[in-house]
């Protein structure tokens, strides 16, 4: 039988009879390195192809779908000398090793067909809409946040802990006095600034940051916290706490703050807190962090949230399993509340918010440690409410918003996705059976943006690293 085998057959059966390498209790490994080790010498160091096929192309001769693809990997195609690696590589191992397919050929399409990246008056041309992007406040450092405001003044916050005023087009030179301390290290800082829906008759503002312990027994935990306060001249004012988690569930470390608020149409007050680098506190409803939460626009309780009769819940948790939230808005036509997570490495997620439900962190995700190693081969499970998409390779969403103007009239009620590590605005266009029908690289390549806002000029905002711009049509 030997002679009559290729030889990639030959090597496929004895990869088959080696004896286990992988004792089932053993560390998970780095899926780059599984590739390397096990995969490289036939499908090519950059998964390009050589004696077998490319993994980059998108094209499956056993199924593209993970499940086909995993199966591939764990049973073989023995016959055509795919050996099987189900003795060798864990079935996390295996999930991963998808991911990592996923990532790189992901970033293989990227290069093969790069997004547009807007250059002075040049125009980028859209799918939908060709569009400029013009510089409306410059001189801002890592910008946050932006609110407008009724009476025409607009608010950016910045990462490193400062309130910033626009009055009549122009920067405040100075930023805005009285502000609480942030803790801004890390991914910590000065996140969401938020009008009250009734802003011009009652002057609240509300203001999400990272609240550091600054007295034993907590000293230097840190946690996200919601105030609200009134702005007098460039000071900030009549300051209350809306929340503040009790001190000893404050967290060291300065990773996943969320730090995003939102209020629905009865003026319920909704803000995401991340999992604070400790994935576990995500499904303990005893923690705060890894929630996103619903609160009275004062900060009381509002009786009908989902965990009033868990014992020892913290009782404004309206949903948990998030991992890093920097996205929360409410869609203005549905009334639905939309929310974006950091996932692990590959394993972003969209999800529409509801009452009480689990999103799943750790115990299911569709993506990987940064390290490579698996976190688990589980993606869905019955009781874990599933993203509505998610993005693999990693795009890192921080900022969202549901275009409402009427400048750009076919994006209208479609979902925008600023993003740091992969520096992309995208377009997100939700079908009637509330999947993603539609989605566009807007652009690409500009820097690290945190939000994306409606103004109230119609035009779509975005904050890049030292400023705010905003898209325009081509020729307005
Ligand atoms: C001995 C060479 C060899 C090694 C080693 C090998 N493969 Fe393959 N692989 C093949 C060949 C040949 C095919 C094509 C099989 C076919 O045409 O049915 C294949 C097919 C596949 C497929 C299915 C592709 C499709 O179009 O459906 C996947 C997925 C895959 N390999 C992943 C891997 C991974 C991951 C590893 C490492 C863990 C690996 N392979 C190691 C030779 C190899």
């Amino acid at each position: 039988m030997v002679p009559a085998m290729t030889s990639l057959r030959f090597l496929a059966a004895l990869l088959v009879a080696a004896p286990s390498l992988l004792p089932a209790q053993q560390p998970s490994r780095d899926s780059r390195k599984i590739y390397a080790e096990f995969c490289a010498s036939c499908h090519g160091d950059k998964l390009e192809g050589g004696s077998a096929p490319s993994l980059l192309g998108g094209v499956w001769k056993h199924g593209g779908d993970d499940a086909s693809i995993a199966a591939s990997i764990r049973d073989g195609r023995l016959e055509n000398g795919m050996p099987p690696f189900g003795a060798t590589v864990s079935e996390k191992e295996i999930r991963a090793l998808v991911v990592y397919i996923r990532e790189q050929a992901g970033h293989a399409a990227g290069r093969n067909n790069p997004a547009p990246r807007p250059a002075g008056d040049v125009a980028a041309k859209g799918k939908l809409h060709s569009f400029r992007l013009q510089t409306v406040i410059p001189g801002l450092r890592e910008p946050y946040a932006i609110a407008f405001l009724p009476d025409s003044r607009v608010l950016v916050t910045e990462k490193r802990g400062t309130l910033r005023v626009v009055e009549k087009g122009v920067l405040l030179p100075e930023p805005v006095t009285g502000l609480p301390s942030v803790d801004s290290g890390g991914q910590g800082g000065l996140f969401d600034v938020v009008p009250h829906p009734d802003f011009a008759r009652n002057g609240w503002l509300y203001l999400a940051f990272s609240d550091q312990q600054k007295s034993d027994p907590h000293r230097g935990a840190v946690m996200t916290t919601v105030v609200r306060g009134r702005l007098k001249d460039n000071a900030w004012t009549d300051q209350q706490v809306v929340f503040r988690a009790p001190s000893e569930t404050f967290r060291h470390g300065g990773n996943h703050y969320g730090g995003r608020i939102a209020f629905d149409k009865n003026n319920l007050l909704f803000f995401s807190i991340g999992e604070r680098g400790n994935q576990n506190d995500a499904q303990d409803l005893t923690r705060p962090n890894g929630k996103i939460h619903r609160l009275h626009d004062d900060g009381r309780v509002p009786a009908d949230n989902p965990f009033l009769k868990t014992p020892g819940a913290i009782p404004s948790i309206w949903s948990y399993g998030h991992r890093n939230p920097q996205g929360l808005r409410f869609h203005p036509a549905t009334g639905e509340l939309w929310a974006h997570e950091h996932g692990p490495r590959g394993g972003d997620e969209l999800n529409r918010i509801q009452r009480g439900l689990n999103y799943g962190w750790p115990v299911a995700t569709f993506g990987m440690n940064y390290d490579g190693r698996p976190v688990t081969d589980v993606t869905v499970r019955p009781d874990i409410q599933p993203p509505v998409t998610y993005w693999l390779p990693s795009i890192a969403p921080c900022g969202l918003a549901v275009y409402t103007g009427d400048r750009f009239p076919k994006w209208k009620n479609h979902l925008f996705v600023s993003s740091l590590a992969a520096q992309e605005l995208r377009r997100l266009e939700i079908g009637k059976d509330g999947t993603v029908i539609d989605q566009e690289i807007i652009f690409k390549g500009l820097g690290r943006m945190r939000d994306v806002a409606n103004g109230p000029d119609g035009f779509l905002y975005v904050l890049l690293q030292d400023r705010v711009a905003r898209l325009v049509p081509d020729g307005q």
